[in-house]
Formats: C-alpha cells, structure tokens, sequence
C-alpha cells in the first residue's frame, strides 16, 4: 500500500500517548496516564508528568507496536508533539522520538498538538475496532483532501477556537477563540468549586445526567448584541468566547447554598453550568461556520468527549446543513494516534522532515 505507516508520539501533559497509523487507518492508539498522581494536588504538576512519561514511555511504545503487529523497522515516519504543552513533559517524548529517528533511520516530524487534536476527525470512521485489535475497515488513503469549506472547533483544557482549515499541512485561520477560561479549564474549575476534584471535565459530564439543565439560568458570555453586533457589522468579539463570568456565576449560586446552611444541588448545577457552556459553544461556533462559508466542521480536543456538546453540536450543525465530524471519545482526549495520523498526512504531501535538533516549543 502506498498509505505511510507513522508512528505517533504524544507527551505534551498526562498523558503518555503512542498511536500507529496506516494513512488514515489507526492500528494502534495506545495511552498511559499519570492522572492519578496529580488528583492530590487538584491540577497537573509538570515534573510528576515528566518523570511518569519518562517510565511509562517504553512499555507503552512496545505495547503499541505489538497491537499493531508491526516493528520499527516497518515504519515510514516518526511523529511527535513539538507543542504546545508542558515543557518538561515535551522534552521526554522529543528526545524519545530523536532517539529512535535516529536509530532506525526515519524521518521525524514535530508536530503542532492543537491541529492533531483537530485532524484526528479525519480517521477512519473504523477507528474504535483497530483501536480494540479489531482489523479495521476500509481502504486505507494516502493523503484525504479537506473538502472545501472545512472548519475546526477545538475544544481542551488549554484552547477554544474556531479555525478554518484549509489544510493540515499547511496554515489554519482562527476566526474566534475565548477570551479568557479554555471550556476544558471552565469544566476543571466548577468542578472543583462543586468538590468533584480533579479532572473536573468527566465529572461533571456524569454528574450533570442526573441534574436539571434549567434549574439555573447561568450567564453565556460575550452574547450581548455589543460584542456580537450584525452580520453586515460583526461585534469585535462576535465569535468569540468568554467563561469566567460563567465561572463566577457557579461559584455565588454554591455560596448561596452554603451561607443559607443548605445543601448544595451539584447535580442541578453542573447540569445547568453544562447547558451553558455547550449552548454558547454550539451556537458561536455553528454562526462563525455559517458566515465563513464553512460546511464541514470538525470537533477535537478533549472537550469534545462530552456528551452533551456531542449531542447539541449534531443537532445544530444538522439544521444549519453543516457536515459535522466527531471522532470517537477514545480519540479526543490526548493520545498519539493523533499525532501519527497528521505525521501521516505531513508524509504523504511530501512535507520536508524536521531536523534532529527541534526544540520542544511550549509556548507555539
Ligand atoms: O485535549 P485534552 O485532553 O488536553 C489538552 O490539550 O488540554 O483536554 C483536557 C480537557 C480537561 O480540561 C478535561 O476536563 C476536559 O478536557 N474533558 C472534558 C471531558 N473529558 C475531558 N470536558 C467535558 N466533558 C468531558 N467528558
Ligand atoms: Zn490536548
């Protein structure tokens, strides 16, 4: 097959992520995470990462391969997180994929964490059987053309943007991006202020199934007509977003509850604080996709697990004719596979490989 096979290195945060792809079919999307060590201290702490990446790094590279039935030698390309991310934490998967790169001679692609998150939606939709050591399906492409009008929205704990992308290989355009709080980073605060702990986002995703989304009326922001103004004369934040009111908003109601000696409705709350972030998402991202010009939109980021921004985005996306890709949970959150399958597109448009020495770029 002319399809390249990639290897694909993530270790920006927690995660110690090794994927394998064949063009845009997954073979393996093998992940280990350190999330437990940080649950004490309620937030990632960079050096514990970096030292688990550091012991969790091997195995979960041999146990990638092995699902995968393939060796090092088989493979065309190395890719790995350049950045954004966590210094310390970049550096042990650089210096692991140099290290290889070199060893057995391939060529090493440094890639941007952000637009994996969002080119991981162009896998096979057979992803989640390879992924279980099920043979996947369908014939492997070598390089998937966008469509034209492709859109992203990425949602984690560092980002929230809407981009266009018109290709990964090249550029993406950010039409609108939060302002303040990332969506990811709303979900870890509220739930920390509702003593769900750390990580907050699939906490609040489960707890909200049981709670009423319109026991309160929290705040969307930046959807006075000020910051949104009219198609003809966009608002200067008209397709951007704001969560920190939201954020402020959460932390008054469980006030008011704990001054008045009563007990705090979290159900209630996460689900009306989810119905808020996923309203605001929903409904900025689908009129920036219509006033672009965009008819396809892809989801990534680890946001995009949850349920009910799955749900709400299907439906606006269907009514407004917008062509809406989500890729499976296992494949949102942060994991290598991602990371191979835009190596694998890099390899297949015949981008130029980086050198050995690319420094970890946290910041990018
Ligand atoms: O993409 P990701 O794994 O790491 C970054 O690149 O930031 O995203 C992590 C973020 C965290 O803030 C986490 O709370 C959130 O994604 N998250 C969720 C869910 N699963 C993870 N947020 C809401 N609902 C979920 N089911
Ligand atoms: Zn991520």
């Amino acid at each position: 097959s002319a399809a390249p096979l990639v290897l694909g290195i993530e270790t920006s945060c927690d995660e110690t992520g090794v994927g394998i792809v064949r063009g845009t079919e997954l073979l393996a999307n093998t992940v280990s995470s350190s999330v437990e060590e940080h649950v004490r201290f309620g937030g990632v702490i960079p050096e514990i990462a970096a030292r688990a990446h550091l012991e969790a790094f091997v195995p979960t590279l041999r146990q990638a391969l092995d699902t995968a039935g393939v060796t090092l030698d088989d493979v065309d390309a190395i890719a790995v997180t350049s950045g954004p991310g966590l210094a310390g934490a970049l550096m042990v998967g650089l210096s692991a994929a140099k290290g290889l790169a070199l060893a057995a001679d391939k060529p090493l692609y440094g890639v941007n964490h952000l637009v994996a998150h969002v080119g991981v939606g162009l896998l096979d939709d057979a992803a989640d059987a390879a992924a279980a050591g099920v043979s996947g399906g369908g014939q492997p492409a070598a390089v998937t053309e966008l469509p034209p009008g492709t859109g992203a929205l990425l949602v984690s704990g560092g980002h929230t943007e809407i981009l266009r992308v018109r290709s990964l290989t090249r550029d993406v355009e950010l039409l609108g991006s939060t302002i303040d709080d990332a969506a990811g980073e709303a979900y870890d605060k509220v739930a920390r202020l509702l003593g769900l702990g750390y990580p907050g986002g699939p906490k609040i995703d489960r707890l909200a199934a049981e709670g009423d989304p319109e026991a309160f009326r929290f705040p969307r922001g930046l959807t006075l007509p000020k910051f949104v103004g009219t198609a003809e004369q966009p608002g200067k934040h008209r397709h951007d977003w704001s969560f920190s009111g939201l954020k402020t908003a959460v932390a008054r109601a469980v006030e008011q509850f704990e001054v008045a000696g009563r007990p705090v409705p979290t159900a209630d709350i996460a689900a009306s604080f989810q119905e808020a972030v996923v309203d605001v998402l929903t409904a900025k991202a689908v009129r920036a996709a219509g006033e672009h010009g965009i008819t396809t939109l892809l989801l990534g980021g680890g946001v995009a697990a949850n349920r009910r921004l799955r749900e709400l985005l299907a439906q606006r996306c269907a009514d407004a004719g917008i062509e809406l890709r989500i890729p499976p949970v296992s494949l949102c959150t942060d994991n290598g596979a991602m990371v191979a399958a835009l190596g694998a597109q890099l390899v297949a448009a015949g981008v130029a490989p980086s050198s050995l020495d690319i420094p970890a770029d946290s910041s990018q």
